[in-house]
């Protein structure tokens, strides 16, 4: 299950999202919002990001007008390692070497079909492991507040 969320401005990229998932065969749930009327989207970054960290999703998709701040406060969460790409190659590094577990996108960046393109890619690349496990283990102590020194 793929938590899905946009604030206004990251709206009108939702249905190009949606119908990858649809095209890949992988269920969503959608956090909102659901129309043009502005909105707070730390709100929405939130709501996904608080379903990935929970287990109830596996992983979680959010767009805005540049992705920069959705996905910020998406990275706020405990066990969020969100990515705003705005290319296919980090798309793809993102999940081999980072573990990446959220992608943030931005609607006034993007095309819809370099977008669609980002979303495949990110969706069907596997984490490498091995000694990416272990730099992702960092990450984490960081998010835990504990010191790599
Ligand atoms: C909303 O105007 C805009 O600031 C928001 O969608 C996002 O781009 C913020 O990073």
């Amino acid at each position: 299950m793929i938590a899905i969320a946009c604030d206004h401005a990251g709206i009108d990229l939702k249905p190009h999202v949606i119908a990858v998932l649809d095209e890949l065969g992988i269920p969503y749930k959608d956090f909102g919002t659901n129309s043009h009327e502005s909105v707070d989207y730390p709100v929405y970054g939130a709501r996904a990001a608080n379903a990935v960290a929970s287990g109830e999703c596996s992983m979680g998709i959010i767009m805005c007008g540049t992705g920069v701040g959705i996905g910020m406060a998406a990275s706020k969460v405990h066990g969020i390692r969100c990515v705003n790409c705005t290319d296919t190659y980090s798309a793809k590094m993102s999940r081999l070497h980072n573990n990446a577990n959220m992608l943030a996108l931005g609607a006034r960046v993007l095309g819809s079909e370099l977008a669609k393109d980002i979303v495949r890619i990110w969706l069907m690349t596997a984490f490498e492991g091995e000694r990416h496990a272990r730099r992702v283990g960092m990450i984490d102590r960081l998010d835990r507040g504990e010191s790599l020194e």
